[in-house]
């Protein structure tokens, strides 16, 4: 290991190891712990560096001490750009697993590499930067150029006590929505049949079955990546109930057993598939529905919802809540919508 010494002799108080962390707190109190040099053993005692010539009847010693390094926790205090555009750096980002995904304006595009570098320097959970240009298309899947690191974006994301393998450039996944799978999981039965409509790499399934006793969960999607991510999700997590299947899932849900449950996060448009869902849910079992929307239009959604629900047969109660602003005017709401009859 290498080590960096403080050029001259440290002045510091030897005290007892029992001691040591209240009298650190102390010296901190009183600004008088000298925090450019490391702390350090000495046989049974520390050595804790101080900016004051003694401390209560500690014994005080002028030693050699190693530098305290200073690691910057803010990737924006170590990127090297024009300062007037300091202000403008993101205050935040999308990590998936070790790989950060950024947007950018325009006026620092010139600077991604090295706000890139930045962001890796700062944190070293991160392998690799991408500059995120958005969810494009019917897979919704993200358009990523990378910018600093190594490797893939290929990455494995870690959420209540499951490994998610996903690419984020080559199907979705959402890595806020995990207190929303964690709050569907505690509600689950034991022996419920679940379907996700728009599982992606199903990380809701994935979840449920390690968290709940549901007898089988069934993960569609359109993209035929989210299926060979949804089968690898649920090998490496010993999961032998969630079966990922690629296709159109307002025509394969006919194909499967009436469901006590249906997750259904296809935010921009899922209020047009909940018709399919009603048809395979059974009476008293819950849809979850993610649905982005005008904060005014909502209350006139649901009750469109209501009413065409009753058209096709079907009586509905939605609860819901706002899950996270989108956009000035526009949310994301949760619902609940439970099928009485
Ligand atoms: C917003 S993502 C949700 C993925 C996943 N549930 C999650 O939370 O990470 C929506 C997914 O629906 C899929 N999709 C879109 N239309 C579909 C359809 N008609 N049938 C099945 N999947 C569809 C897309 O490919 C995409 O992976």
């Amino acid at each position: 290991m290498n080590r960096t010494y403080l050029g001259n002799m440290t002045r510091c108080v030897r005290v007892p190891k029992r001691e040591g962390e209240a009298v650190r707190a102390d010296l901190v109190a009183g600004g008088m712990l000298d925090l450019d040099a490391r702390i350090r053993a000495d046989g049974d005692c520390l050595l804790i560096p101080i900016l004051c010539d003694s401390f209560g009847d500690y014994e005080v010693v002028d030693a050699e001490m190693q530098v305290q390094e200073h690691r910057p926790t803010d990737y924006r205090e170590v990127a090297d750009v024009p300062e007037d555009l300091r202000d403008i750096l993101p205050t935040s980002f999308d990590i998936v697993g070790d790989v950060a995904m950024m947007k950018l304006p325009d006026e620092l595009m010139q600077y991604r590499s090295v706000i890139g570098e930045a962001l890796l320097k700062v944190n070293s959970n991160l392998r690799i930067v991408f500059l995120d240009d958005g969810v494009k298309g019917e897979f919704r899947i993200r358009d990523l150029q990378k910018v600093a690191g190594e490797g893939s974006s290929e990455t494995v994301h870690k959420e209540f006590g499951v490994r998610l393998y996903t690419d984020p450039a080559r199907v979705y996944f959402n890595p806020r929505l995990s207190s929303e799978r964690s709050r569907i999981a505690s509600m689950v039965a034991d022996g419920e049949v679940i379907i996700d409509m728009f599982g992606g790499v199903a990380p809701f399934g994935t979840v449920i079955c390690k968290n709940a006793s549901p007898s089988e969960v069934y993960s569609i999607d359109l993209n035929p990546e989210a299926e060979h991510f949804a089968r690898m999700n649920a090998e490496k997590n010993h999961v032998d109930n969630l079966f990922p299947m690629t296709g159109d899932s307002s025509e394969l849900i006919y194909d499967l057993p009436m469901a006590d449950r249906i997750i259904m996060n296809l935010p921009q448009i899922a209020d047009r598939f909940l018709g399919f869902a009603m048809d395979r849910l059974k009476v008293g079992g819950t849809v979850h529905m993610y649905k982005i929307i005008e904060r005014v239009d909502f209350p006139a959604l649901c009750d469109s919802l209501v009413r065409g629900m009753e058209e096709r047969g079907y009586s509905i109660s939605i609860s819901s809540s706002e899950l996270k602003t989108y956009s000035p005017t526009m949310s994301v709401y949760s619902m609940d919508i439970v099928r009485t009859a």
